[in-house]
């Protein structure tokens, strides 16, 4: 029995070679499958739409936006009236393929996600019933509503299930690397070769595995040595108030990493460089060598993948009936 199934396993490897290699820690990007284009189309209105905030100046793309990566290049992000927010902005790239959503995993999933942003004092500052009557103030949306949800009525429901549909199709596929687990050895070089082999060796890849080497778990920040920062936030310990949690945060994707600096939920690091080197004393209670450091480096950058490419939606004009945007209140 045993050797039957050492020999299934040896004939999987086998035919894997082709394909994607069966046995590796991380696995390709998969492109998005698009079933209602219309919906799509609708949440990517609303992604861009600044309306949706009291100032009507900051859309989900200020903090997340699609031409750096999925996030703002910001320690942490500037919401309603210059408000310092709390913390960094992770990217939206790929983020349908997490556990949960937000540092902490407040949010089970991207629909829930979406409807935060627009109430929160401290980031989009409305209130969902005035963002609601916005839209249904825009004959275009009323009819775009209608066409998707059958009715014209709008509701918050279908506001940010339209949104995390848009969302979903905001994957990375064919990086560099994915494109070396598929089969394809010049992909990556040498030295990223050798990164990505350290990178499995010393045990990054505990926390950092699967399609977006992350955001499939949560994990404490300073495993082996505690991590100093200034920044009050407690992980998922506040919300279960468990000593046990404190500083336990979600294991955030490592695609498109060169492109979505700072580092860590406090943005205290700028160089992909130091936040290895912090990871590998703090995580796994290593000293890394400046070339190893290199190497992994280099490895992070091969999965850059394909960015979103879109046409940039042209939103309908508002009409006599919209509420006024409240820029400086
Ligand atoms: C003012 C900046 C700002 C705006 C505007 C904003 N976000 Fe965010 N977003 C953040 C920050 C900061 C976080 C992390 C908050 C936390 O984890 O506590 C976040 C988290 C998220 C996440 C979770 C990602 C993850 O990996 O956990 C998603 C998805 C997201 N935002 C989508 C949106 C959408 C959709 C909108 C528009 C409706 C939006 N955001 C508007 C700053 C912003
Ligand atoms: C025990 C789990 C664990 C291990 C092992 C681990 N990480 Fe992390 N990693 C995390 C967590 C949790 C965070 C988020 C920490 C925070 O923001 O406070 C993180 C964040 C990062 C970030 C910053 C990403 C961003 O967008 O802010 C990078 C880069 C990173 N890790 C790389 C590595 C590398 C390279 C290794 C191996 C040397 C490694 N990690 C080992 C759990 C781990």
């Amino acid at each position: 029995m045993r050797s039957l199934s050492l020999l299934a396993g040896v004939c999987l490897s086998v035919n894997a070679l082709a394909a994607v290699p069966a046995n590796e820690p991380v696995q390709p990007i998969a492109p998005a499958e698009i079933t209602s284009p219309a919906k799509v189309e609708l949440g990517k209105q609303l992604f861009f739409d600044p309306r949706l905030s009291r100032s009507g100046f900051i859309s989900c793309n200020s903090c997340h936006n699609l031409s750096m990566g999925g996030s703002d290049n910001l320690p942490t992000s500037i919401g309603h009236n210059w408000q310092e927010g709390p913390i960094n902005s992770p990217t939206v790239l790929n983020s349908s393929l997490n556990l949960a959503q937000f540092w902490d995993g407040r949010a089970a999933d991207l629909k829930e996600q979406a409807a935060g942003p627009i109430a929160n004092p401290k980031e989009m500052a409305f209130t969902h019933i005035l963002a609601i009557d916005v839209l249904r103030s825009i004959p275009q949306y009323r009819d775009a509503f209608k066409t998707v949800y059958g009715s014209e009525e709008i509701t918050l429901d279908d506001v940010t299930d339209a949104i995390a549909e848009f969302e979903k199709t905001l994957v990375t596929p064919n990086s560099r690397f994915d494109k070396w687990l598929k089969g394809d050895k010049d992909a990556i070089t040498q030295t990223e070769r050798e990164g990505y082999e350290l990178f499995k060796s010393i045990g990054c890849v505990a926390c950092h595995n699967g399609p977006a080497l992350g955001g499939n778990s949560f994990q404490k920040m300073g495993l082996v040595e505690p991590y100093q920062t200034d920044n009050p936030a407690e992980g998922v310990a506040g919300l279960t108030g468990k000593d046990a949690d404190r500083f336990k945060f979600k294991v955030p994707t490592l695609r498109n990493v060169e492109l979505t600096y700072p580092y860590f939920h406090d943005g205290a690091y700028w160089k992909l460089e130091e936040s290895v080197d912090v990871m590998a004393r703090l995580q796994l209670g290593r000293k890394l060598s400046d070339e190893e450091i290199g190497k992994i480096t280099a490895f992070l950058k091969t999965l850059t993948g394909e960015q979103p490419s879109f046409a940039l939606p042209i939103l309908p004009p508002s009409s006599n009936d919209t509420p006024r945007p409240q820029p400086f209140e």
